[in-house]
């Protein structure tokens, strides 16, 4: 709709723009009942992934969680948090009911590209290596005592087959990630093996996802919380699943009768998804081809490309920014989400923020205000699509578990806890969520329905899992 207003019949070239922008609209139209299509599709493959290993799109992974934090949990522990552009540590100092999160002091340090494509070996020395450094800035009052080991908490998010509640294999790289030799391979043996080499006695008590991390976390401080998600550069969510439920599960029935599930519902695809030919051409020359759709028309990695790839065939196609292409416009990601929040964010009459943006990184000058309009026009297309698709994932969720409706008049309480920088920082993919899921949810289940922000979860959530996980429960914390 908001493409018409801009429909002129003065030049060829606006015409043309105008038109590519109102077929991307088309394309990317998610009204309500295509939105209940997604989710009951969704729900189809959720069944199949819990039903048998491998084959399925959502992997519905096994996470050994099946007992989350209490509150009760005490001491201090380390966390670990691997999965975008920045890994972090975390030394987090749990005080049990009473006292909570009593503090947390973290670093974050951003990885050397060439170590995400790298070999695993090198990357985990990196790791270790900081984590070192971390550990070292410990105060001595914090030192354990003669004979403990310190405990760590590692939030490893790529989908991971567990074998355990702190082993499991990498099933493969998603989110620019892509180390061939650490496919297949034990995560946590890879990681302690660089501690070793590096004299750090640290033992790993819990492996998770950042999802994982995200329920454990808002757990912690709410017993409603049923689910995480992750909006980030990735995106996925995990909830709390019925132990009966699950018919791949061999092992013993858990006491708690519940147990994590790591959808891992990035790689979710459907034709009910509506994609487009900029989605198509992402895919085809990504490092995944083929792999992780719902992510790559949903998170923050990607969304500022779909953008790049609209503008880019509008300049070359009806020159919409003069007779020659913007060389820069050719480069993949130069676009971040980011900056295209910024852009779809600016509330200048002259769209002064985006005439900026598109001189300082795209190096096109002088832009009009029409030109600039249809620039905010495609991001909002662009992000409306994604976060309508994730309250989508979101209400797939509650209905699997059945806490979309007020069930015998019951007014049980449902939080869906989100973390990660799209969720944070980009208010208008964030209010559209929130509004779609209102929309799906109709008046009565709203009132159950809760969806807060879980900050920091996944590294904070890997330390309270390790602390839950401890070899020393039972003994005495200082
Ligand atoms: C990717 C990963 C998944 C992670 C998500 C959010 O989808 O495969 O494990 O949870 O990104 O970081």
């Amino acid at each position: 709709a908001l493409v018409v207003r801009h429909r002129t019949r003065s030049s060829g070239k606006w015409g043309r723009a105008t038109a590519i922008a109102k077929e991307l609209e088309e394309q990317c139209w998610t009204p309500i009942s295509k939105l209940r299509q997604v989710a009951d599709a969704l729900d189809v493959e959720m069944h199949a992934g819990l039903a048998s290993e491998g084959g399925c799109k959502l992997k519905m992974l096994i996470t050994y969680v099946d007992n989350l934090p209490s509150g009760d949990e005490k001491g201090l522990f380390y966390a670990l948090d691997l999965g975008g552009t920045n890994f972090r540590t975390l030394r987090v100092h749990l005080g049990g009911k009473e006292k909570g999160v009593v503090k947390i002091e973290s670093e974050e340090v951003s990885i050397p590209p060439h170590l995400m494509t790298g070999s695993s070996q090198e990357l985990f020395d990196f790791i270790a290596s900081k984590l070192a450094k971390f550990v070292s800035s410990e105060p001595e009052e914090l030192h354990p005592p003669p004979g403990r080991q310190r405990e760590l908490g590692f939030t490893f998010s790529f989908p991971v087959k567990q074998t355990s509640i702190a082993s499991g294999t990498l099933i493969k790289w998603t989110k620019g990630f892509n180390i061939e030799d650490a496919v297949g391979e034990d995560v946590v043996g890879g990681l302690t093996k660089s501690l070793e080499k590096i004299g750090l006695d640290m033992r790993v008590a819990a492996l998770v996802n950042d999802t994982v991390g995200t329920v454990a976390r808002a757990r912690f401080s709410n017993q409603d919380v049923i689910a995480g998600v992750i909006l980030g550069t990735g995106t996925n969510a995990a909830y709390v699943e019925c132990a009966h439920a699950i018919p791949k599960w061999q092992g013993l029935l858990p006491k708690s009768g519940e147990m994590v599930i790591n959808m891992e519902w990035g790689n979710f695809c459907s034709s009910h998804l509506p994609l487009t030919e900029y989605d198509q051409a992402l895919d085809a020359e990504s490092l995944n081809p083929g792999e992780q759709i719902f992510e790559k028309i949903v998170s923050g990695m990607y969304l500022g490309d779909i953008v790049r790839r609209v503008l880019l065939k509008m300049a070359e196609e009806v020159d919409f920014f003069g007779d020659t292409v913007p060389p820069k416009l050719r480069i993949p990601f130069v676009l971040r989400t980011p900056d295209m929040s910024a852009m779809h964010h600016d509330t200048s009459s002259d769209l002064k923020v985006v005439g900026n943006k598109l001189k300082d990184i795209l190096e096109i000058n002088n832009t009009s205000l029409k030109t600039r309009k249809i620039v905010v026009e495609l991001c909002d297309i662009v992000a409306t699509r994604g976060a309508r698709l994730s309250a989508a994932g979101i209400f797939s969720i509650l209905k699997k578990i059945g806490r979309d409706t007020v069930k015998d008049g019951k007014k049980q309480k449902s939080v869906v806890a989100l973390d990660g920088g799209l969720f944070e920082h980009y208010a208008k993919f964030r209010s559209s969520l929130e509004s779609t899921l209102k929309e799906l949810l109709g008046d009565e289940a709203d009132e159950t329905v809760g969806i807060e922000h879980s900050n920091d979860g996944s590294g904070i959530g890997a330390a309270l899992l390790a602390a839950s996980n401890s070899q020393y429960l039972g003994v005495q914390e200082s």
